[in-house]
């Protein structure tokens, strides 16, 4: 019984679809400068108010994200299957996900203007 149940978990955990799987953040970081996510997000995904929203530690689920990418909201091209495979996507989702947090600004001394007396 104990077997059958080992081997139920395994049948179901490798049917899982590609995005239950950690993504490959270095191959995403490839990616994302290749593929030109870059140009309108910023290399830090910072984005900008002209081209593109922040997407370092995006909230969004893989699943929003994929769907960005399939059928963007707006402005932003489409990413299709076949120039984007779900395994390229799931791994730019763990690169951008593992992003480094932005600097507190309370921390960037020079944004201080130190009054005259
Ligand atoms: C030509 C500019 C452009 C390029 C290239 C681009 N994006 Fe975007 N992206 C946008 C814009 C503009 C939006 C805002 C929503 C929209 O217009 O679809 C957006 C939205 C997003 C969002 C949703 C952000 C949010 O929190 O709602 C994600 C995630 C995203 N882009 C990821 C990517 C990735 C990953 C790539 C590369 C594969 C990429 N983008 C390439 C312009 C771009």
């Amino acid at each position: 019984m104990k077997n059958v149940t080992i081997a139920a978990a395994a049948i179901i955990l490798s049917a899982l679809p590609a995005f239950a799987q950690p993504g490959d953040a270095k191959n995403g970081e490839s990616h994302f400068k290749s593929d030109g996510c870059y140009m309108c997000h910023g290399y830090a995904g910072q984005g900008a108010l002209a081209t593109g929203p922040r997407i370092s530690r995006t909230t969004l689920t893989y699943e929003q994200f994929l769907g960005q990418l399939r059928k963007p909201a707006t402005a932003m091209p489409p990413y299709e299957e076949p120039i984007m495979p779900e395994k390229t996507a799931a791994d730019i989702y763990a690169y951008i996900k593992a992003m480094p947090e932005p600097p507190n600004p309370k921390d960037l001394s020079l944004l201080y203007v130190t009054k005259s007396k």
